[in-house]
């Protein structure tokens, strides 16, 4: 099972993983009824549907807007204002979020996009949000959310960019569609080839290395140095950091890295 997770995703699951394992995919065992691990890896390994199951059953999704909120904070103070200095020429802004889960992470860069002068001062800024779990992907794209869990949005953030449901939606909570318009959302493993050609102003790739081998997070570090614009931002998440590819990245801030020009 590891090894086979290890392949379709690249996470590399510690001996403690074995309970979550079981507990995961104990139910879609059931589901399917068959009575054991040996019957099921056969199946996942002859059925690409039921390997793209596998992978999203393991996947970890946790996440929240304003997500370790400095990163968002060094957009607005930091890098804004360096585009709009230095951008005039070329005002278009692109941005990857490479591992966006529900999307709480690029509507959380929307907001933070909109709410600054790059709209006012004609910029083209665009997001494009990527997941490996197409489940998850689906719910970021409808941008609904139960407002109770969203208490690191502030009132006034609420009342501008989101509308709260009534009637049988009540207790929900749907982004604007301003924010909804700059986003794309589609699926890529992150393992694989990326369809992706930059160059990207900004890429966040949060909390998700937490789960690769050191050789997996090198070669990803080394792919993303490759769609970066020079003098692009690369942000990880808290307890990540980058060891191997660093001869490419500046550190710039916790967790936030620049390309080397060359
Ligand atoms: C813990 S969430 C992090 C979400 C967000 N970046 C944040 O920091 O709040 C990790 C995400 O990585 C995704 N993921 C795991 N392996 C992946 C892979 N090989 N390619 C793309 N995404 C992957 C999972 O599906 C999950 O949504």
């Amino acid at each position: 099972m590891r090894r086979m997770l290890n392949e379709l995703t690249g996470i590399t699951l510690q001996e403690r993983g074995r309970e979550m394992i079981y507990n995961r995919l104990g139910r879609r065992l059931r589901q399917l009824k068959l009575d054991g691990f040996a019957a099921y890896i056969q199946l996942v390994e002859k059925d690409s549907e039921e390997a793209r199951t596998f992978a999203e059953a393991l996947t970890t999704n946790t996440t929240h807007f304003f997500r370790e909120e400095h990163h968002f904070d060094y957009v607005s103070d930091v890098l804004v204002p360096d585009w709009l200095k230095n951008r005039s020429q070329d005002k278009r802004v692109r941005i990857w979020s490479a591992a966006c889960s529900s999307g709480e992470e690029p509507y959380t860069l929307a907001m933070v996009l909109q709410e600054s002068r790059l709209r006012s001062a004609g910029f083209d800024t665009r997001i494009l949000a990527t997941d490996i779990d197409r489940a998850t992907l689906e719910k970021a794209r409808m941008g609904t959310y139960p407002a109770e869990g969203m208490g690191t949005v502030t009132p006034e953030r609420m009342k501008r960019w989101f509308k709260r449901g009534v009637g049988t939606r009540a207790g929900q909570a749907r982004v604007a569609p301003e924010l909804k318009q700059m986003i794309t959302f589609n699926p890529l493993n992150l393992m694989n080839p990326w369809p992706v050609k930059g160059p990207f102003d900004l890429i966040l790739c949060r909390n998700v290395f937490i789960y690769f081998s050191p050789e997996v997070t090198a070669d990803l570090t080394l792919r993303f140095s490759e769609v970066l614009r020079p003098g692009g931002i690369l942000m990880l998440g808290h307890s990540e950091s980058m060891v191997a590819g660093s001869t490419r990245f500046d550190s710039v801030g916790k967790t936030i890295y620049r390309r080397r020009a060359s």
